[in-house]
């Protein structure tokens, strides 16, 4: 029996125009499928790229949008018996979240520890996991070190940095100015992206160990140009052009579900603040 539902649906690329909210209904899960009720969905910057039809290897329009969610087991598919009904279920969806209902292949499913804020769960899933495959799994960064990340007052960058100072990091990054005041606050030193004056100011602090880096192309060789000697730069997404080049650049793409396990577990052991800038209803 299909099921009443909500959803966003980027009706073609482009601008927020091609937003929209739509009632429509979600069949029973096929097989290997689960049913999941969503409570919270995740939004962030990779949402407004698909949005624009920047993301790498994108659908095309129509989709629903949503890279992650946290939600209840309403329905088990054939061949699914993995979760009970009623089960809290956290899953990185790359599309579809953003939904009042989603059917999810059962193996990406994990399952949210008892007690777990959900709200902040949601962040793990695909911000966080992203931070900590750059932070932990990747750039094994180890205290002392100086840490230079791109769009430190964003989702991932927010993440990034937090992960990077309870490893003893010291960490830099570039963001908005009217952002500084919140960056300072949080142990980290701001600059500005409308200027290039990082550049100078982390050269003559002798380079960073480590360069977090979503934006490419350009970036990358600036990224470059602030390592210290025995430095190393880790490009977020899309591939740098000038990958080969280097031997020092890392490339990595960290969504994977065992990464999200160790996210989840790291917010139980270091009770980590996660942050949320705001919270939106979906109204249709
Ligand atoms: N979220 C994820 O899990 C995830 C996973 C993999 C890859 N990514 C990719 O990582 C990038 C960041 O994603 P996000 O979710 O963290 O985005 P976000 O929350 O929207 O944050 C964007 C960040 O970039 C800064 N920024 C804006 N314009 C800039 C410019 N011209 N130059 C330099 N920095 C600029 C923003 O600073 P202000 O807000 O202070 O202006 C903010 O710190 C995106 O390319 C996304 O596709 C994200």
């Amino acid at each position: 029996m299909s099921t009443p539902s909500r959803q966003v649906v980027i009706t073609a690329l482009g601008d927020l125009s091609n937003l929209s909210i739509v009632r429509t209904t979600i069949p029973d899960p096929p097989k290997d499928q689960v049913q999941v009720r969503s409570f919270y969905s995740g939004f962030s910057g990779t949402d407004i790229n698909m949005r624009l039809g920047r993301y790498p290897m994108q659908k095309k329009a129509p989709f629903t949008p949503g890279y992650s969610l946290v939600g209840k087991v309403v329905k088990n598919g054939p061949g699914c018996s993995q979760f009970r009904l009623g089960d809290i279920v956290a899953c990185l969806t790359v599309y579809d979240a953003q939904s009042d209902y989603a059917n999810l292949p059962q193996k990406y499913l994990i399952p949210v520890p008892e007690g777990t804020d959900l709200q902040q769960a949601t962040a793990l899933i695909a911000d966080w996991s992203t931070a900590y495959g750059l932070a932990i799994n990747t750039g094994r960064v180890s205290s002392g070190q100086k840490v230079f990340v791109h769009g430190i007052s964003g989702a991932v960058g927010y993440a990034t940095m937090v992960l990077c100072q309870s490893q003893g990091a010291e960490v830099y990054g570039t963001c908005s100015e009217k952002n500084f005041a919140a960056i300072e606050k949080l142990g980290a030193t701001p600059f500005a992206y409308t200027d290039k004056n990082w550049i100078q100011s982390l050269q003559s602090l002798g380079g960073a160990d480590l360069v977090f880096d979503p934006l490419g192309f350009e970036s990358w060789d600036e990224s470059y140009s602030i390592l210290s000697p025995t430095g190393h730069s880790a490009g977020l997404w899309r591939q740098p052009r000038h990958l080969n080049r280097s031997s020092r650049a890392i490339s990595t793409l960290a969504h994977h579900q065992a990464t999200s396990q160790k996210s989840v577990l790291l917010q139980e052991e270091d009770n980590l603040l996660l942050y949320h800038k705001r919270q939106y209803e979906l109204q249709a």
